[in-house]
C-alpha cells in the first residue's frame, strides 16, 4: 500500500511586494502517501505556511501568486478548480488546523455552531444531527462537559482547549488529509504533548494522512515517518526520520538537529550544546546563482557559490541538496 494522495510537483509561490519578488516557494516536489505522516520542517520564513495555504488555495492574490507547479490530489489538479470546487474540497477531503485558533475560530459564533457547520455544509445533516454530532466530537477530543462548551464562545475556553475544538472541526467531517500548521507550537510542553496524543490517536483511528509541518525537530520524532526539510522557499533534505535523525546529509540539516536543545546540567554546559546556526535566512528578493545555504554553511567551497545543486539520492529514499554529495572531500570533519 502506497498510493500517493498528494502529489506536489514543482511548484513555486511568488509574492510582489514593494521590496521586491518575494520567492517563497521555490520549485518544490513532494508527496504524501496514503496513511502518511509526513513532517515539513524548516526555521521561521522558509515557505512551510506558503506551502500549506498553496495547497487549500489560501494563497491571497494579489499580493500572492502560484508561479509554476501542480497539486495533484486523488489524480486532479487542485490549481485547476475554481474557488467554488475548492471549497468543497476544504474541509471535506482536506482539513488544516493552524498555530493560532483564533485564525480559523470565529470570535462571534459558539463552538457548537463552528463544530457543527461543515457537517451541514458539506455531508447535508440537519441542525440537530450535526450539534449531535459536534458534541460527540467534543468528548471526542476530550473536552470536559462538551454539552455545556456547545454554547461557549472560543474566548471562553483557554487555549489547548481551543485547539482542539479547532481539531474537532477539522476532522469532523473525516478528511483525507490533515494539514498541522506548528498545531503545538504556541502551547506550554505539557498541553503540548496532550495534542500530539490526540493527533496521533485520530490519525490511527480514521487512517488519514497528515502533513505536519513544525520548526520543531521533538515533535518531527515523535509523529512523522518521513521529513522533508525545507530552507528559502526550497526542499533541501529528504529522508525517513530515522535517518534524518541517525546520518542527516545535508549541512544544513546537521545544523538544525545540533541545535535542539539539550538537558544540561550547568550552565557552560548548556551553552557548548546550544549550537544555533550562525547568520539568517538569505533575502528571498535576491536570485542568487549558488546554492542557498553557501552562506552560512561550514563546508562552502567554490562550487556551491556559483552552482544551484540539484536533489541528490544519497541512497535509500534520501535525497540533499548539496554538493558534498558529488565532492565529498570538502566535508570539513570538524564543522
Ligand atoms: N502575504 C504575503 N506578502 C508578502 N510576503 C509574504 C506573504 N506571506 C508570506 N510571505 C513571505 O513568504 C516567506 C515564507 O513565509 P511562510 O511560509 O509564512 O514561512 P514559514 O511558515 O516557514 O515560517 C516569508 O519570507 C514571508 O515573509
Ligand atoms: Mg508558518
Amino acid at each position: 500500500m502506497n498510493t500517493k494522495l498528494l502529489e506536489i510537483e514543482n511548484l513555486s509561490v511568488h509574492f510582489y511586494t514593494p521590496e521586491g519578488i518575494v520567492r517563497a516557494v521555490d520549485g518544490i516536489t513532494f508527496d504524501v502517501a496514503a496513511g502518511e505522516t509526513l513532517g515539513l520542517v524548516g526555521e521561521s520564513g522558509c515557505g512551510k505556511s506558503v506551502t500549506s495555504l498553496s495547497i487549500l488555495g489560501l494563497i491571497a492574490s494579489p499580493p500572492g501568486k502560484i508561479k509554476s507547479g501542480h497539486i495533484m490530489f486523488e489524480n486532479q489538479d487542485l490549481l485547476d478548480l475554481d474557488s467554488e470546487e475548492l471549497r468543497r474540497i476544504r474541509g471535506r477531503d482536506i482539513a488544516i488546523i493552524f498555530q493560532e485558533p483564533m485564525t480559523s475560530l470565529n470570535p462571534v459564533l459558539t463552538i457548537g455552531r463552528q463544530v457543527a457547520e461543515p457537517l451541514i455544509i458539506h455531508k447535508g445533516l440537519s441542525k440537530s444531527e450535526a450539534y449531535k454530532e459536534a458534541k460527540i466530537w467534543l468528548e471526542h477530543v476530550k473536552i470536559p462537559a462538551a454539552r455545556m462548551r456547545l454554547n461557549d464562545y472560543p474566548h471562553q475556553l483557554s487555549g489547548g482547549m481551543r485547539q482542539r475544538a479547532m481539531i474537532a472541526m477539522a476532522m469532523v467531517c473525516g478528511p483525507k488529509l490533515l494539514i498541522a500548521d506548528e498545531p503545538t507550537t504556541a502551547l506550554d510542553v505539557t498541553i503540548q504533548a496532550q495534542i500530539l496524543a490526540l493527533m496521533i490517536g485520530l490519525k490511527e483511528e480514521l487512517g488519514m494522512s497528515l502533513l505536519l509541518i513544525t520548526h520543531d525537530l521533538g515533535v518531527i520524532a515523535q509523529m512523522a515517518s518521513r521529513v522533508l526539510v525545507m530552507y528559502a522557499g526550497e526542499l533541501v533534505e529528504e529522508a525517513s526520520t530515522l535517518d534524518l535523525f541517525d546520518r542527516p546529509f545535508h549541512p544544513y540539516t546537521q545544523g538544525l538537529l545540533k541545535s535542539i536543545p539539550r538537558l544540561a546540567t550547568s550552565s557552560k554546559d548548556r551553552k557548548q550544546r546550544l549550537n544555533e546556526i550562525s547568520g539568517t535566512v538569505p533575502l528571498l528578493t535576491e536570485v542568487m546563482p549558488g546554492c542557498k545555504f553557501a552562506q552560512r554553511c561550514p563546508h562552502v567551497f567554490d562550487q556551491c557559490r556559483e552552482h544551484r545543486p540539484e536533489l541528490f539520492p544519497i541512497g535509500d529514499g534520501q535525497r540533499a541538496r548539496c554538493w558534498l554529495k558529488n565532492y565529498p572531500e570538502q566535508r570539513k570533519p570538524d564543522a
